[in-house]
């Protein structure tokens, strides 16, 4: 069995003591299952198997470069949206005919780098971004592969902050521009048009708004195959759903069998490509907290830990529900507000919770962290980011040690 499991009382990662690692590396830290995160991967792998196509981690779900590289190893590529996780997936050995680069404020250094490096697509998001790649590239002396990011005005039934395909949204082109810029793009000699891609949203759970996309996608590529287009890629995006168990959320192999039946639409095969970031991490990843206090008020009780918003995010932001659990579990089940030590309301990883009652001191694990978790963690409060432990091979390591203060003033001038 991979991942968070009791071990007589004490929850474990793949059989590693959580407490034994708060021993040895402080609170709070996040903890990842290398197993489960390569089991995720293989399973979208596999789920895909029957048809040319390749995995490209979406690495801003969790960028610890150990587990980009482990997922390297296993032949994932990459969908990457910054300069900075570029350099970070060449560092941990991803090649650039494995790397897409998606986003729509691509600026000309990222654009410069991403084309001197060749990877297999830029994932176009307007106008202006293809004639820019085109410009770019031609100074270079290269020619850029480019994949028009459709936005097919979908409903992806997500958060409002993570929905990206309805039409009114910042991403991607509609199908009407696209068919147009597929059109101009065979006139500019910088750039060649491989593909076309989308992502409506992310934490998607029903498979349905994920196979339309597949369908609008497939309808689009089929009609510029018609007209002469040699497409090479079809790229599905990311979007997959976590739910609080295993079972609420939406399984590779389910995914796979929904856009099976658009894809077999497809007048020539087309080698697919896909963006999962979430669903390859977030179960495999814990944030690891001590209870500082228990305070009470007015009959309303607190549990103080030394995590807070600035090291998981998603709470606040989205009202994302994160299961909590006691790493040893001991008193009898009551309601309470599990909140952090930075000075916001907002600061809350559950309000109202019924949770087993901790002691002073106490570790809580508070689960399905591993994607967009320490990725979105910032030094909020001047608080040093936590630290970050791979479980591999039935021990641990720190693949991203604790920030000390000297690291939170070391960029600063007086
Ligand atoms: N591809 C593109 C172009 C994306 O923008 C994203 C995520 C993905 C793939 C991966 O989506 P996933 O499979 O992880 O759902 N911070 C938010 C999620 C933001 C997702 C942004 N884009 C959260 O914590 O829920």
């Amino acid at each position: 069995m991979t991942g968070f499991q009791r071990e007589k009382e004490e929850l474990c990662c793949d059989g590693v003591s959580l407490l034994r690692i708060a021993r040895e590396v402080g609170t709070p830290f996040y903890v990842y299952s290398r197993a489960l995160i390569e089991e995720s991967f293989r399973r979208f792998d596999a789920a895909f198997a029957g048809s040319p196509h390749l995995v490209c981690y979406a690495m801003k779900a969790n960028g610890n470069l150990a587990i980009v590289k482990a997922l390297g190893a296993l032949g994932a590529g990459v969908d990457v949206v910054s300069g900075g996780e570029l350099r970070a997936a060449m560092e941990a050995g991803i090649t650039a005919d494995r790397i897409v680069f998606s986003g729509v404020g691509k600026t000309d250094k990222e654009i410069q780098l991403g084309a001197e490096l060749g990877i297999l697509a830029f994932n176009v998001e307007s106008e202006r971004e293809l004639a820019k790649i085109d410009e770019i590239a031609g100074m270079l002396g290269r020619t850029a592969r480019v994949a028009l990011r459709v936005n097919p005005d979908i409903d992806s039934g997500s958060h409002p902050y993570i929905a990206t395909g309805l039409k009114h949204n910042k991403f991607g082109i509609d199908v009407a521009t696209a068919r147009r810029l597929a059109e101009q793009a065979g006139r500019l000699s910088h750039v060649r048009l491989t593909g076309l891609q989308a992502h409506i949203g992310s934490q998607i759970l029903e498979p349905s708004p994920l196979a339309e996309t597949a369908s609008s996608l497939a309808a689009l590529a089929n009609e510029l195959i018609a007209a002469g287009l040699p497409l090479e890629t079809l790229d599905l995006g990311g979007g997959v759903g976590v739910g609080e168990t295993e079972e609420k959320s939406l399984s590779p192999e389910a995914y796979a069998a929904a856009v099976r039946v658009p894809l077999a639409g497809l007048s020539q095969p087309l080698r697919i490509l896909i963006e999962p970031g979430r669903s390859i991490v977030a179960r495999a990843g814990a944030l690891v907290a001590r209870v500082l206090y228990l305070k009470e008020s007015l009959g309303k009780h607190f549990v103080v830990t030394d995590a807070a918003m600035n090291d998981l995010l998603r709470p606040a932001l989205y009202a994302a529900s994160h299961p909590i659990e006691p790493v040893v579990p001991r008193g009898a089940p009551f309601v309470a507000d599990i909140v952090g030590p930075v000075c916001e309301t907002g600061d809350f990883f559950v309000r109202d919770g019924a949770i087993q009652r901790p002691d002073e001191g106490d570790l809580l694990a508070i689960k399905n962290a591993g994607a967009y978790g320490f990725a979105m963690s910032s030094n909020y409060n001047f608080r040093p980011r936590a630290a970050e432990v791979l479980v591999e091979s039935g021990s641990f390591r720190v693949v991203r040690r604790r920030e000390t203060y000297d690291d939170l003033v070391r960029l600063e001038r007086e």
